[in-house]
This record gives C-alpha cells, sequence and structure tokens, in this order.
C-alpha cells in the first residue's frame, strides 16, 4: 500500500483536477519521490495529453476487470520517471469500482495520486475509501463552489458511517484571476470552515503546457501556476521550499458577507437533505 493516497475529485468538471494532479505528481516525481498518477476519469482520460504519452487502448478499466495486468499497465513519463495509469479511450463499459482497494493495496509508492471525474458516484466513493488525503479543486464561481461543498458534505456524512479514519479534505481554489465578480478565497474559507491549501492563479502558460503536451513545471517553471504547484509539493512533504503562499487582494467586505450569506445559507440546506 502506498504511504500517501490522494484522491483529487471537484464538484463540478473543468476546474483544474487533471492539471493539478499531473503538475503535483511530476514535481514530486522529478524530486525523487516514487510516485503513480492513476487517470480514473475512466470514461474521458487525458492525463496522457498533459504528459505527451501515447493514448492507451487498455488502462484502469481493463486493470478492475481483470483483463489485464499491473505491469502491462505502468507507462513511465520518461521527463520525471512519474509511473502512470492511463484509461483507454475506447469504451463506456462497466466498471468493477469496488476492486479499486485491491489494486492500490498492491501498490508500493511514496505517492499515489487519484485524478477522478467530476460529482459523485461509485467509483469516487472508492477512491475516496481508499485514500489518506482528499484535494477538492474549485473555481471560484457560485457553481463550482456550491457542488464542491455539496460533494465533501456528501462524502464525509456517507464516511460517519464506516468506522473507517476518515481522509484529510485539503482545498484548493484554482484560476484565480482577482476580478471582482470571483467568489473571495476568504467566502471559501468560510464556507468550509478551514484554510485553502492553495490559491491557484489563472495563467496562460497552463492552456499553451497542454498543447505543448509538456508539464507546466517543465514547460514554464518559473509562471505563477508552477509556483503555486510546487509550494503544494513542499508542502507534501516533497521538496525543500518554503510553504507561504501569494494570496489575491481582498474583496471589499460587502462583496464578501454577501458571498458568506449565500454559502451559508447553501450549506445549512445541505446540512438538512443530509440528515445532520
Ligand atoms: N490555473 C489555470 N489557469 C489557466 N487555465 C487553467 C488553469 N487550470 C486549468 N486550466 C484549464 O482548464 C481546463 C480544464 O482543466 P482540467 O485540468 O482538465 O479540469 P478537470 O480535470 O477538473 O476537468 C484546461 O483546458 C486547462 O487548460
Ligand atoms: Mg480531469
Amino acid at each position: 500500500m502506498a504511504k500517501r493516497v490522494v484522491s483529487v475529485v471537484s464538484g463540478k468538471g473543468g476546474v483544474g483536477k487533471s492539471t493539478i494532479a499531473v503538475n503535483l505528481a511530476v514535481t514530486l516525481a522529478k524530486s525523487g519521490e516514487s510516485t503513480l498518477l492513476i487517470d480514473a476519469d475512466i470514461y474521458n482520460p487525458c492525463v496522457f495529453f498533459h504528459l505527451g504519452l501515447p493514448p492507451q487502448s487498455a488502462g484502469l478499466q481493463e486493470l478492475l476487470n481483470g483483463e489485464a495486468n499491473l505491469e502491462e499497465e505502468l507507462i513511465i513519463h520518461p521527463q520525471s520517471g512519474l509511473r502512470c495509469i492511463s484509461s483507454s479511450m475506447q469504451s463506456y463499459e462497466e466498471v468493477k469500482v469496488e476492486r479499486l482497494g485491491k489494486l492500490l493495496d498492491k501498490l508500493d509508492y511514496e505517492y499515489v495520486f487519484i485524478d477522478c471525474p467530476p460529482g459523485f458516484s461509485s467509483l469516487i466513493e472508492n477512491a475516496v475509501h481508499h485514500s489518506t488525503d482528499v484535494f477538492v479543486v474549485m473555481t471560484p464561481d457560485m457553481p463550482s463552489s456550491t457542488a464542491a461543498l455539496k460533494l465533501v458534505s456528501f462524502i464525509k456524512a456517507r464516511r460517519k458511517k464506516e468506522s473507517r479514519e476518515a481522509p484529510h479534505f485539503s482545498f484548493f481554489l484554482n484560476r484565480v484571476a482577482g476580478a471582482p465578480y470571483e467568489v473571495h478565497p476568504r467566502e471559501i474559507e468560510t464556507i468550509f470552515k478551514t484554510s485553502l491549501s492553495a490559491v491557484i492563479p489563472e495563467d496562460g502558460c497552463v492552456p499553451k503546457s497542454i498543447s505543448a503536451k509538456v508539464p507546466v513545471v517543465f514547460m514554464s517553471p518559473g509562471c505563477s501556476f508552477s509556483k503555486s504547484i510546487k509550494r503544494v509539493a513542499a508542502s507534501m512533504g516533497g521538496m525543500r521550499i518554503p510553504l507561504v503562499g501569494k494570496r489575491e487582494g481582498p474583496a471589499t467586505s460587502t462583496e464578501e458577507t454577501k458571498g458568506v450569506g449565500i454559502l451559508e445559507k447553501i450549506r445549512c440546506l445541505l446540512l438538512r437533505i443530509i440528515g445532520r
């Protein structure tokens, strides 16, 4: 079993899970930590685009369905030494997600990242169940933060019924441009009742790197996105660089209060729905 298994999740899609998972994983791998990245977005895998690896005709689905073995499906990213399990682009077939725990038990890495599909499903439930950490990614808008809040409330409520120790949740606010209409980081911290682990800026280096099929941290190591990722990797114990994160400027107090008010109402509603 890996020392640290990190599920990267979100309420809504397109918030930057895969980008963050890929860049964290290659940063840790390059710094000498044995690291594996699982592309668990089984019907829409994309990790191979970010890493410049060839698309796979088999992957996680076949491993879970017992149609392939681990050695065959492990791909190595030559630039970083990251190990990767991709998913096949070819099917929408049912997957035996309940076998994910058994697969993870076989893995002996310092870090395993599971890049999950958005929202909640039995795949997410299994991934989270076997994780030490859950990284929740959202963007600074109401649909994304509300969906993240719903997902986290739901996962926590399900976990309460189990005897297993709950994973550690960390929250990432991505694509922050500092525009006045954005939900402010402090509003997110108030509603989730915890500090954000990273406020990651909107950065043009990200789409450029995806187009070039080279992870951002390698293509543009000095850009603001890469700096944020390196700080997170350092905080995970993988790299020895200072942890202090840069925050965007404050929103006006009325904007913040209004945002927190709406989110607080949603939080209360969610608590009622899940019966707490
Ligand atoms: N910090 C960022 N700055 C600019 N673009 C970003 C940033 N993070 C992600 N993106 C863009 O957002 C899109 C969705 O990201 P992705 O990682 O695929 O999201 P998810 O895995 O949550 O669906 C990608 O096209 C990527 O280029
Ligand atoms: Mg993704």
